[in-house]
């Protein structure tokens, strides 16, 4: 796959993703609960799509070490932060924690969410493609000799 059709798959997965959290949160709000749970499912699908391109494209870049230092620990956080969420919101299903306690939990996760999204942007911006998957510029490119 080229690095181009990499990067259309990673922003288009991750724009779906977070539109499709934004829709869970948005059914939640309106207090259609199941549809809420099977959005917040599909979310974890396409999350995990996602994180798999984001892993290959990795992969193909030097990162800036400020940036690096900084995304990663806190991807990780949040990623295992998303369990807060997740039983917060089984344990209020099964009528055993308060929907404001899961509501300010997920809210605050969302916020690490956002950080994350926006560190990620930094250090894939600040990223430099490693030499043997950049694309040769015309004068590289091998001549009709
Ligand atoms: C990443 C995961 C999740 C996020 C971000 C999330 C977010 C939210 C938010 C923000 C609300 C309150 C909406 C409002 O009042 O404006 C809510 C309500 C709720 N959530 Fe979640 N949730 C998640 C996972 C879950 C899971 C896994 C379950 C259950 C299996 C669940 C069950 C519920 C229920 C039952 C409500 C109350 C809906 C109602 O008022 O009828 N949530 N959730």
């Amino acid at each position: 796959m080229t690095n181009d059709q990499l990067l259309i798959g990673f922003y288009g997965f991750l724009s779906v993703t977070v539109v499709t959290l934004l829709v869970a949160i948005g059914l939640a709000h309106k207090h259609r609960a199941r549809a809420h749970i099977v959005a917040v499912g599909v979310f974890l699908v396409l999350l995990v799509t996602s994180l798999g391109f984001a892993e290959v494209l990795g992969r193909r870049y030097e990162f800036d070490h400020i940036s690096y230092t900084i995304h990663l620990p806190l991807a990780l956080f949040t990623s295992a932060f998303m369990l807060v969420p997740l039983i917060t919101g089984i344990q209020h299903w099964r009528g055993k924690v308060t929907r404001k306690a899961h509501k300010v939990l997920a809210w605050v996760w969302v916020g690490f969410v956002v950080a994350s999204l926006v560190t990620g942007k930094w250090m894939l911006d600040n990223g430099t493609l490693k030499p043997e998957y950049a694309t040769p510029t015309v004068d590289e490119r091998p001549g009709p000799d």
